[in-house]
């Protein structure tokens, strides 16, 4: 199923309290079969979002369209109960009902569909096998591991083969390790199943893992979509570069100037110069290197110098922080031997190095 969502506006109104505009104009298509991630940081209003496409809240305004029918808008007369929806949400507390097995936790949206028993029992069946819960089918909830109840809420989740899954960071309650397996496994599910699927979370490892394609979210606006190695190679602003990639890009205000054909950066006291046909000298820019893209140099030509005031082994590599400039830069280099307080001097991989108009 296709869902567009086309200005979409959510604003709550709280009692004696200003209302809050959480989404404000929101446009995003999530294609067919897609597996699209919503990422932003806390309070962002992706779980809003979610729940406007469940149907679980109502915009103010925009319209939310499953292939080419309205389901909702800021007009209540169009909007379609969760039910008629057919969309299946999973939430980060698998919402289980304790007081039923495994098996009747899954079989419960069939029963309430009224389907019959035969074919109840073979659905249930075939999604705890997907899902390798067979085991622990006659299991009440509080008897399984986190991990175990989430697969359980996801089982019941694909049972009724919704048009869309919608999740809500359902791996956070994981612990490391198992977050990455499971992860792993619900990109493959996913792909068997070729439903379109909208996932929600806050985490940029998890979002660029998974998605086809992610929408970067922060103060009611998406700020970029695209698949994940155009949101890390060509993020669309500030925000999105210093979201996305770990470690952080190293992000500075500076003024490109230009002697003759040459453009540079004056910093307090080095000078970096650089070739870039889109910047313009005399311009203010913020000015974005990711840590790995700043090298180590040995030698003296077009460089900062700077001290390491501390460093992370971040196993192979170290990462660098280093005071130049009268700023903080860090440097991710597989480079050995660097030791605190050491002198050093680096430079930026010039192709790589991004501006954003201020
Ligand atoms: N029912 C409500 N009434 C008033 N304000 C609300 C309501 N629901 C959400 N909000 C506010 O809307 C904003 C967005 O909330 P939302 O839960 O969508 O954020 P989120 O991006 O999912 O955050 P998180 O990553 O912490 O889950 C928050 O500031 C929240 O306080
Ligand atoms: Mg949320």
């Amino acid at each position: 199923m296709k869902i567009e969502i086309k200005n979409i506006q959510k604003e709550f109104k709280t009692i004696g309290r200003r209302s809050v505009n959480v989404l404000r104009d929101i446009n995003l298509e999530m294609k067919d079969g897609e597996f699209f991630v919503l990422l932003g940081p806390s309070g962002c209003g992706k779980s809003t979002l979610l729940n406007i496409i469940a149907g679980l809240e109502n915009p103010t305004g925009g319209k939310l369209v499953f292939d080419n029918k309205v389901v909702a808008s800021g007009n209540k007369n169009e909007c379609i109960s969760p039910k008629e929806r057919n969309v299946a949400m999973v939430f980060q507390t698998y919402a289980l009902y304790p007081h039923l097995s495994v098996y009747e936790n899954i079989a419960f949206p069939l029963r309430i569909a009224k389907m019959d028993k035969a074919e109840i029992d073979k659905q249930v069946r075939k999604s705890a096998e997907i899902l390798h819960i067979t085991n622990h089918i006659d299991s009440k909830p509080s008897e399984l591991s986190g991990g175990e109840r989430q697969r359980v809420a996801i089982a019941r989740a694909i049972v009724r083969k919704p048009r869309a899954l919608l999740f809500d960071e359902p791996l956070s309650n994981l612990d490391a390790q198992l977050r990455t397996a499971t992860r792993i496994e619900l990109k493959k599910l996913q792909r068997e199943l070729g439903i379109t699927t909208v996932y929600v979370t806050h985490d940029q490892v998890e979002a660029m893992t998974l998605g086809d394609r992610v929408a970067v979210l922060k103060d009611g606006f998406v700020q970029q979509v695209d698949s994940a190695i155009n949101l890390y190679e060509k993020p669309a602003n500030k925000f999105v570069a210093g979201f996305i990639g770990f470690p952080n890009m190293n992000l500075f205000d500076v003024e490109v100037l230009r002697e003759q054909e040459k453009l540079y950066i004056q910093f307090e006291k080095d000078r970096f110069y650089f070739d870039n046909s889109s910047v313009k000298a005399g311009v203010k820019y913020c000015m974005g290197i990711r840590p790995a893209d700043i090298e180590v140099a040995s030698d003296n030509e077009n460089i900062l110098k700077g001290k390491i005031d501390t460093m992370e082994l971040l196993g192979k590599e170290v990462l660098l922080y280093v005071s130049s400039n009268n700023m903080e830069f860090s440097i991710f280099t597989h480079k050995k031997g660097f030791k605190e307080n050491q002198e050093i001097s680096f430079r930026f991989d010039q192709s790589k190095i991004h501006f954003f108009e201020k």
